[in-house]
């Protein structure tokens, strides 16, 4: 039966002045279980024919018709097919993978045959081991003999089989001793049922074949049959029948396990090559740690200001230059919203520095005249003594709450300050209460502050009703929105004019977030920038790396894979090394973070694992939109060209 038939093959090579015809209307079959030897000069077309047979090439015109049927009608997936599953290759240079072990060379067919790394280990090894290979399973090319390494290339092309073995000058590199013993091999393998194809201009070596074909530029000039021993093929691979998404999910993970080899043997160049995606991701996720953490700061601060507090103060705004000389407040508007259902409570504010002494110690100090509430409201607490009443406030007491700063000032060798009277503006005030230490810098953190009754500090202290302020503490269900247009509402109508304005916290909580939002958002798109231009260097290597190992992705096809599989193994390596490079991008954030957040007071920072998650769902991306250009040129290599690289 015939296996080969070619009919009227002509090939031709470049186009214009520069085509030549190298085959020239080539008819041949060839029988199964034959050993053919096909000799010729050099250039007469004898590798190009056998290319063709091999399905790495194709013939201009004609028809070659494999198995009877007609290879020109088949696609690429079924062309990977026959040399994967059909034909072995032996090459006058071996070819094999310089990275490998003897049995993972010998195994590599089997990857895209689809059999478990197990069964191909085992396979490969009795390979080895009946080519007397067996004491060099563990050896790469480079550490193995011409002889040896011919050897290797033997048992790969029987790896899935072998019906068909193409021999090209087989034993060309090879010293006479080892040529003989490769040509034993090649004698033997016939014997078991094989077709052999072989490829040689040495006279003596086609004395071996059953079949001598001369071709001599370009045609067939001899066609002479010395013996006829056809034998039966035992060594079969059984067909691997796989679920189509075990299929996919093995693939996938032979993928994997290649290019983490791939990165592996390339360390130095994987590490710069994910340099760009590690600073990447390393700023877009300290930057946004970084913004949640200030803006938990600023959170921190704002409502120690007081939760759900209006104040309102005269003039129409900050900035206003005669808000300290308009006088529109008064006790009674305090009074008034009080009375306000929506309203907890509102205290009347007056502000004044002057002196303060005591014994012979004397300095300005700041005096703040306030309601019982205005500690409660303002979130401010007592370390020591207690506060004003209600009834000390009505009956104008001559009392005073001091702070931390005012203690260590004047107090600072009497223990116990609670029942001290001290001078105010020359009025003598008793000392009830000494607030806790506040830890937030601003005004207030500085200076010595006095809290009296807003009662004495206008009448007997100042002694003239202005306020400065009033300070609202508006109803937990209440909206502050709703409250500060209410309140605008009745003191507007009070006055008959709007003469006061008023400052919400919530309403500067959710400016605040809104400009950290914008600012962390404008940042991060810089970092994004950071991350394409990081992709762009991927992009850039992968597809130097393609063109690096054009030989390997050749061997590779002429082995069995499918342009898939091609496409597959260099996107996930890209694919893979932004994702390594995005982990090391985090990993290197949280180094950063717990600098910061150990040796750094002021700043500190707070991730979120979603942005963590966002950064690896990015790389993943990023490797994908920029893996797949170069893994597509890598899978569109014409197998015979690539293999022609060196
Ligand atoms: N890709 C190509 N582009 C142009 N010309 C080519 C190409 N491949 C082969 N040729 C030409 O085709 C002719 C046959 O080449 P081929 O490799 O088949 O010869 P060969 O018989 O195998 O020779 P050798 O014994 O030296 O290996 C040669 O003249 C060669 O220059
Ligand atoms: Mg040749």
């Amino acid at each position: 039966m015939n296996i080969i038939e070619l009919k009227k093959i002509n090939k031709f090579f470049g186009s214009g002045a520069n085509r030549v015809h190298v085959l020239k209307d080539i008819d041949l079959t060839i029988e199964k279980g034959d050993f053919v030897a096909i000799i010729g000069q050099s250039g007469s077309g004898k590798s190009t024919m056998m290319n063709i047979i091999g399905c790495l090439d194709v013939p201009t015109t004609g028809s070659y018709k494999i198995n009877g049927v007609e290879a020109g009608k088949m696609n690429k997936d079924q062309l990977a097919d026959l040399r994967s599953k059909t034909f072995g290759f032996i090459f006058q240079r071996y070819n094999l993978l310089s990275s490998l072990k003897a049995t993972d060379n010998t195994a590599l067919p089997a990857i895209y045959l689809g059999l478990s790394a197990q069964d191909r280990t085992k396979r490969a090894i009795e390979l080895l081991k009946k080519l007397n290979m067996g004491d060099k399973l563990n050896n790469r090319p480079n550490e193995l003999s011409g002889g040896q390494q011919q050897r290797v290339s033997i048992a790969r092309a029987l790896m899935n089989g072998g019906e068909i073995i193409l021999a090209d000058e087989p034993t060309g590199a090879l010293d006479s001793q080892s040529g003989k013993m490769v040509m034993e091999i090649i004698k033997s393998l016939h014997e078991q049922g094989h077709t052999i194809i072989l490829v040689t201009h040495d006279a003596s070596i086609a004395a071996e074949a059953s079949r001598i074909i001369e071709i001599k530029d370009g045609l067939i000039v001899k066609d002479e049959r010395k013996a006829s021993k056809f034998a039966e093929l035992k060594d079969k691979i059984n067909k691997i029948q796989k679920h189509k998404f075990e299929a996919l999910k093995d693939g996938f993970f032979e993928s994997l396990n290649m290019s983490m080899h791939a990165i592996l043997a390339n360390k130095m160049r994987s590490l710069l090559t994910m340099l760009g995606i590690i600073i990447g991701i390393a700023s877009v996720v300290s930057v946004v740690a970084l913004g949640n953490a200030s803006q938990a700061k600023i959170m921190e601060r704002i409502n120690q200001m007081g939760t759900n507090t209006i104040d309102i103060l005269p003039g129409t705004g900050f900035g206003d230059r005669h808000s300290n000389r308009i006088k529109t407040l008064k006790v009674s508007d305090s009074d008034y919203l009080a009375k306000q259902g929506f309203i907890d409570n509102s205290t009347p504010n007056v502000t004044g520095s002057g002196t303060l002494v005591y014994g012979n110690f004397s300095a300005t100090a700041t005096l703040r005249g306030v309601g019982e509430s205005y500690f409660d409201v303002k979130g401010r607490k007592i370390a020591r003594g207690r506060i004003f009443t209600n009834d000390e406030v009505n009956q104008m007491a001559s009392v005073a709450v001091i702070d931390d700063n005012t203690l260590n000032e004047i107090f600072s060798d009497n223990p116990n300050p609670i029942g001290e009277i001290i001078i105010f503006n020359k009025k003598p005030l008793k000392v009830i209460g000494v607030t806790e230490k506040d830890n937030n810098p601003g005004p207030m953190s500085e200076s010595m502050n006095i809290w009296t009754p807003y009662t004495t500090a206008m009448y007997k202290i100042n002694g003239s009703n202005d306020i400065n302020s009033i300070t609202v503490k508006v109803s937990d269900r209440i909206n502050s929105q709703v409250a500060e247009e209410s309140i605008e509402h009745i003191l507007t109508s009070l006055h008959g004019k709007k003469d006061f304005f008023m400052i919400n916290t919530d309403s500067i909580k959710q400016t605040i977030e809104s400009t950290t939002n914008t600012m962390r958002l404008l940042i991060a798109s810089i970092a994004v920038i950071s991350l394409i231009v990081g992709g762009i260097g991927v992009m850039n290597i992968m597809l130097v790396s393609v063109t690096e190992r054009t030989k390997e992705i050749g061997i590779r096809m002429a082995i069995g894979a499918k342009q898939t599989d091609i496409l597959q193994q260099f996107l996930i390596e890209a694919v893979l090394i932004c994702i390594v490079g995005g982990a090391l991008g985090i990993g290197l954030s949280l180094l950063i973070g717990w600098a910061f957040n150990t040796f750094s007071e002021s700043f500190g920072m707070d991730f979120s694992t979603s942005s963590m998650v966002l950064a690896l769902v990015c790389s993943t991306a990023i490797g994908i939109i920029f893996g797949y250009m170069p893994a597509k040129n890598a899978s569109n290599l014409n197998p015979i060209d690539a293999l022609a690289s060196e």
